[in-house]
């Protein structure tokens, strides 16, 4: 038999990501509400920051991050040696599963949860345990029960994604205790920033030493487009990741943007009103064409259909008109389109086209 190069355990598992679609066949102008991006972009800071990074391109970047973490750090009051700069949050979840995961072990996400998890895990070889939801909102009790001695990792988001749903603190503070101690708890913030006064589990990581927060700069800070992340945790993870880490895995343009961007508090709190502001618009336009949403936490909605056909039939009649949504069957809710939230002329244009799919479809 011809031997030929294999790849290892988990990787031919792995189903490629798949990212939310950006144009529609035949339309010009098109809104792409499929990735949770800021509609409103990044601060006018960040942008200015960006471009005079670019006149020293020839420069490799600084491999400590420490004035972006210093920011962090000042901004969201937490110690800048506790914090990790990655590739978007994306990075510091996989550097997360390939230090504390491997063949053998199990790492728990929960029913909906983000498709990285999963990823991930097969990617570090280790096994990927789905634990259910109750209805649409994460259930510490089913995962507790999900926690065996193999468990290495327990992923939570929080606000969740696709869903919008959120547990509270207490809830939180009940997982953090209940898990076993040689197992992490990473509590997903990449929605964390679209809640009021929220630090996404910060307090936790003072109590635990097995708590790691990860958040990013590409959903309220607009900055999707540069991959930025980061993680929070006790320094004898931290340490354990930035061995992982590439030493020049952040360009200096990226750390620059994401800087001035996390500085510009003021512009920060208007995009999180906005975003308040027209979700609740569109949540509440979507209940009067009877259609249902969970409350949502973060920068989308939820929208249910009665089956997946209906969901089907409504995500073309959206495209009809030139809006891109994100169709979450690969998430168990094919009855759902998780519909982020635009500008004001956008989700006009999404409840102008779904009172003309209610129309035809009554
Ligand atoms: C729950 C959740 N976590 C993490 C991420 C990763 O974000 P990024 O790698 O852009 O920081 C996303 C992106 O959609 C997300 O929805």
């Amino acid at each position: 038999m011809a031997v030929k190069p294999e790849p290892q355990v988990g990787i031919m598992d792995i189903a490629l990501y798949e990212g939310g679609h950006a144009t529609l066949d035949g339309h010009t102008d098109v809104v792409k509400l499929s990735s949770n991006e800021n509609p409103l972009g990044p601060s006018p800071a960040a942008i200015q920051a960006f471009q005079s990074a670019s006149s020293q391109l020839n420069r490799y970047p600084s491999t400590d991050h420490a004035e972006l973490r210093d920011a962090i750090g000042k901004v969201f009051d937490l110690d800048p040696a506790q914090i990790i700069c990655g590739v978007g949050s994306d990075e510091i979840i996989s550097f997360l599963c390939q230090a504390y995961a491997g063949p053998g072990d199990e790492v728990i996400h929960t029913e909906h949860g983000f498709a990285m998890y999963r990823i991930s895990t097969l990617a570090a070889g280790a096994t990927p345990v789905e634990v259910t939801e109750n209805n649409r909102v994460t259930d510490v009790d089913a995962i507790l029960a999900g926690c065996t001695d193999k468990t290495k990792l327990v992923f939570i988001a929080n606000p969740n994604n696709p869903t919008g749903t959120m547990i509270g603190g207490n809830e939180v503070a009940r997982l953090a205790a209940g898990i076993p101690k040689g197992a992490i708890l990473v509590l997903d913030g990449a929605y964390a920033d679209f809640v009021d006064d929220f630090d996404g589990g910060a307090d936790l990581i003072a109590q635990h030493d097995n708590v790691v927060m990860t958040r990013t700069f590409s959903k309220l800070y607009g900055l999707g487009g540069l991959r930025i992340g980061w993680g929070y945790g006790p320094k004898a993870i931290i340490d354990v990741l930035n061995r992982l880490r590439g030493p020049f895995n952040l360009s200096e343009t990226q750390m620059a943007a994401a800087t001035a961007a996390v500085l510009d508090v003021e512009y920060t709190n208007h995009c999180r009103q906005e975003n308040a502001r027209q979700r609740s618009w569109l949540i509440s336009q979507l209940c009067a064409l009877g259609i249902l949403c969970d409350a949502s936490h973060a920068n989308f909605v939820l929208a249910r259909f009665s089956d997946a056909e209906t969901a089907t039939a409504a995500d073309l009649c959206l495209q009809k008109n030139g809006l891109i949504v994100r169709g979450v069957a690969g998430y168990k809710l094919p009855n759902c389109l998780r519909i982020t939230v635009g500008d004001q002329a956008s989700c006009e244009r999404v409840i102008v086209a779904l009172k003309e799919f209610k129309g035809q479809n009554q």
